[in-house]
């Protein structure tokens, strides 16, 4: 398994995708293409893709440091977020007790800033709690969830086909599963065997098709700022699945 989400810059990466202001990714002394600002806030907006009433248990799989986690709990009386990598939920934890967590936002060659994340207002750190954990091998006495979000981690996984198999046990009947893929398939995570062997959504309807309904499909743009003139722009395919 990769271990860039170890990485410091990474970590700071993605405080800065999670947390960080419309000010903070995308200083406004810039005319900023409009397709820029309209991917911030991604970590929120995928979790706008559940129903709106409130539920009982939520799971947020790969929750890096965990802003979609946090924006689960508003409708779900407890939210667990797992990741594989520890400093993601070192991050994640430090936020949970309150604490600001600072981290460096590269600009050019030497130059940084010095940024602070901080849980936004208004969610309730007490009904969240991370753990780490591998998303192809979750344990066996997890139980099962009325709402699962997986977003941008399929494509990460070394035989994703582990987690959509064992998706039908953690989605309870009603209850809905939200996944998001930029299927940028890699090598470097997963072997090309392990990739599928078409389109994406088609591959996730053949494996996921007999216990879910698919309710809705709609694309979700994303930015990762890496300097002050570097960005990751990318499409995520996010798809909402019902457990039948
Ligand atoms: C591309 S990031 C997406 C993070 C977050 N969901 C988001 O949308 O910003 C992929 C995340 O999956 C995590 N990850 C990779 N392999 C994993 C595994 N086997 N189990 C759990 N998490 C994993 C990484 O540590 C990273 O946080």
């Amino acid at each position: 398994m990769s271990d860039i989400y170890e990485d410091p810059g990474v970590l700071a990466e993605y405080l800065l995708f999670h947390y960080g202001t419309a000010e903070e990714i995308l200083p406004p002394d810039v005319a900023w293409p409009e397709g820029m600002t309209e991917a911030l806030d991604f970590a929120v907006r995928t979790t706008l893709h559940f129903s709106k009433h409130n539920v009982g248990r939520g799971l947020d799989l790969g929750c890096a440091v965990g802003r979609s986690t946090y924006e689960m709990s508003s409708s779900c009386s407890h939210v667990t977020g797992i990741d594989f990598s520890q400093a993601f939920i070192d991050a994640a934890n430090a936020l949970r007790e309150g604490k600001a967590v600072g981290y460096v936002r590269r600009d050019e060659g030497h130059l940084a800033t010095g940024l602070t994340a901080k849980l936004p207002e208004g969610i309730d750190p007490s009904k969240v709690s991370f753990l780490r954990g591998d998303a192809m091998a979750l344990p066996i006495d997890i139980g099962a969830f009325d709402r699962v979000h997986a977003a941008n981690l399929i494509c990460r996984l070394t035989d994703p086909i582990l987690l959509l198999d064992r998706f039908p046990e953690l989605v309870n009947p009603g209850g809905e599963l939200v996944l998001a893929t930029p299927c940028t398939w890699l090598e470097n995570f997963t072997a090309p065997k392990n990739w599928p062997p078409g389109d994406t959504l088609a591959w996730l309807q053949g494996h996921l098709g007999g216990a879910f309904e698919l309710v809705k499909r709609a694309d979700e743009p994303f930015l990762i700022r890496e300097t002050a003139r570097k960005f990751q722009w990318t499409r995520s395919m996010l798809t909402v699945w019902r457990r039948r």
